[in-house]
């Protein structure tokens, strides 16, 4: 029975070190944190001291930037930054921030340039943030600009398809400080994958207060009830180094919670989606996650997607909901991921932006679908071939994010608010919400003084 001494194992017979093992449980102690932490200007304030300078921050992924002089920009609080593809191929990254009189370089959330020019008097810089010219320099007294002032770089390293970039510089390199195993990220390919819907949407809470309704499934069978008949509410739960985290959520396979064993529509929908003719399935709903997993083993030899070797059977049904630390998750599966960050705002500590892009890896076969858990809108492109504009909404404006994220937006709200009340005394979380203890008892060794 699952309890708090025995988690669950969704493979029991996976090899210790292999990526689906069960990981020995993180001593993360059983404090009830101050819910302060989620309202207050003074934690807030030391997050962006003692947190978010030293931490690698996801700022974007290789794919969005493939050619030279491709840039993108990534907001985080009040910072901006500038991620550039060079002409060797490499990425840099800058402050997105004029040195003359800091106006922001880049406008635009993405684009492709020879030279960047500041819209406020008209400086230029270089792809590679070298200052390549101050209109009227001659009005400048020599001295001040000897330097010649360019943009402001800093440390920046990818993993995977993923970039990201440190401001203090003094981070242990990202290979280092990102706490999975080798080819845990590497394996899902994303840099082959592309952006095929961005949403950047504001919601009425800390940025902590979203990570934690998304880092558990406890949530589900009450505010998603519709998730029921696809979904295993039941998660493994694993942490790792670092307040690194992630949760397997079984799919294609209906929660224990649900009496009726039929082949319901929606474990049908995901057959028709791997492949199989739903019609000519004998098995029971408990059947339908392996038999989906090697329906796809089969479709990916037949179309030569020979990376599917590299996963389990779990990963080809299941999401792997991975936590970067601190304020990322990311939903992986071979088809595609689905990347949420969770960004602090500039000033209010009772306002964050859920960041969500979902990449997908095109296949050229009229019979491979995009499954339906990435949610798209019915005229994305999925080809590749055009990178929709983030489309942004800030609080209040009207935004559809799909049926089980209004769920939670809702949701969200009224947690945040809760979380000031005089009679709350701090969350009590329990081994189904073993992730969140984990990041917050990172984020408190920063805080502390202990990183
Ligand atoms: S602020 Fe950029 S040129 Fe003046
Ligand atoms: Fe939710």
């Amino acid at each position: 029975m699952y309890d708090y001494r025995n988690p669950i194992v969704l493979n029991p017979a996976a090899p210790e070190g292999a990526l689906d093992a069960k990981l020995p449980p993180a001593d993360d102690g059983l404090d009830v944190v101050d819910p302060a932490r989620y309202y207050s200007k003074e934690f807030m304030q030391k997050e962006w001291t003692h947190l978010w300078p030293r931490v690698w921050i996801l700022v974007g992924v290789t794919p969005d930037i493939k050619e030279p002089g491709d840039y993108l920009v990534h907001e985080h609080g009040h910072e901006s930054f500038l991620v550039v593809r060079q002409d060797d191929n490499s990425i840099k990254a800058f402050y997105n921030v004029c040195p003359h009189r800091a106006n922001q370089i880049a406008l635009n959330s993405q684009g492709s340039v020879d030279k960047f020019t500041c819209a406020y008097h008209g400086w230029q810089f270089g792809k590679d943030g070298k200052l390549k010219c101050i209109t009227d320099e001659q009005t400048f007294h020599p001295s001040l600009i000897a330097h010649r002032p360019g943009l402001t770089e800093l440390r920046c390293d990818t993993i995977g398809g993923l970039i990201f970039v440190n401001m203090d510089g003094k981070a242990p390199p990202l290979k280092e400080w990102i706490g999975l195993p080798p080819g845990y990220i590497e394996n899902y390919e994303i840099e082959q994958m592309n952006v095929v819907h961005h949403v950047n949407t504001e919601w009425l809470a800390n940025w902590k207060t979203g990570v934690d309704a998304f880092y558990e499934t406890y949530h589900l069978p009450h505010i998603h009830p519709q998730t029921q008949g696809v979904m295993e509410d039941f998660s493994q739960i694993d942490s790792y180094p670092n307040g690194f985290t992630r949760m397997i959520v079984p799919i294609c396979t209906k929660s224990h919670r649900m009496e009726d064993a039929s082949v319901n529509p929606g474990l049908q929908y995901m057959m028709m989606e791997a492949g199989m003719d739903p019609a000519s399935y004998t098995g029971d709903a408990d059947g339908v996650r392996v038999a989906v997993q090697q329906a796809k083993r089969a479709r990916a030899a037949r179309l030569g997607m020979t990376h599917y070797d590299k996963f389990t059977d779990g990963q080809l049904t299941d999401s792997w909901a991975t936590g970067f630390f601190p304020n990322v998750q990311i939903g992986m599966h071979p088809e595609g991921v689905f990347i949420m960050r969770f960004v602090p705002h500039a000033t209010d500590p009772e306002r964050y932006y859920y960041d969500n892009m979902i990449m997908f890896r095109h296949v050229d076969d009229p019979n491979y679908f995009v499954p339906g858990w990435m949610g798209l809108p019915k005229d994305t492109d999925v080809t590749g071939a055009t990178r929709p504009a983030a489309k942004r909404y800030t609080a209040g404006n009207l935004c559809d994010l799909g049926e089980v994220l209004n769920q939670d937006v809702e949701l969200v709200a009224n947690v945040q608010n809760g979380s000031k009340s005089r009679g709350f005394r701090g969350p009590l979380w329990s081994v189904q919400e073993g992730r969140l203890r984990h990041y917050h008892r990172e984020l408190d060794r920063y805080l502390n003084g202990e990183k």
